[in-house]
């Protein structure tokens, strides 16, 4: 089988509808920030404020890089920002983007505390937001629209396209 990535904006639950598609299909899982952090012992929080943005981009090219034995991997937000990252999903899998409304993200993330590129960006969030969407439509072989759906729902429709693939 092919690896399923998903991709999409933070809070677009990547990581809740991997893992569900994961459980529903008896297939491995992998979330890319979760790797890194088990790789370097440190969060994320603390590598972006310690280290700085452009070295965890490179702790998450090569985390994609080694994450190859899995069957669904749910990649950080920012995945989109390195083209390299499109060459090894690509050449390893089918790119699927969870894609879910700036109103709908703004309230799954009211109380994040988690995500730096967000809780630190105060003005810029839906900048941040509009400069990512077309990376994802860029790099996605499909597109699965979230908004006022079920967890089941979307994994359901996981299940539907990835039949074909
Ligand atoms: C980021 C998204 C986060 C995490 C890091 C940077 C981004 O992952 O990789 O905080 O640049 O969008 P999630 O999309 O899982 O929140």
């Amino acid at each position: 089988m092919k690896i399923i990535y998903l991709i999409g904006f933070m809070g677009s639950g990547k990581s809740t509808i991997g893992q569900g598609l994961a459980e529903d299909l008896s297939k491995s899982y992998l979330d890319t920030d979760e790797y890194i952090e088990r790789t370097y012992q440190r969060k994320i929080v603390d590598i972006f404020a310690e280290d700085g943005e452009s070295v965890f981009r490179y702790y998450e090219i090569e985390a994609l890089k080694k994450i190859n034995h899995v069957d669904i991997v749910s990649t950080g937000g920012g995945i989109v920002e390195k083209e390299v990252n499109y060459d090894t999903m690509k050449n390893n899998g089918v790119i699927i983007y969870l894609e879910a409304s700036f109103n709908e993200i703004s309230k799954r993330l009211l109380n994040d505390t988690n995500r730096p590129l967000w809780n630190n960006n105060n003005g810029d969030k839906k900048n941040l937001f509009n400069r990512r969407i077309p990376l994802y439509e860029k790099f996605a072989d499909y597109i699965i629209k979230t908004d006022d759906k079920t967890i089941e729902e979307i994994i359901k429709e996981l299940k539907n396209i990835i039949k074909h693939v």
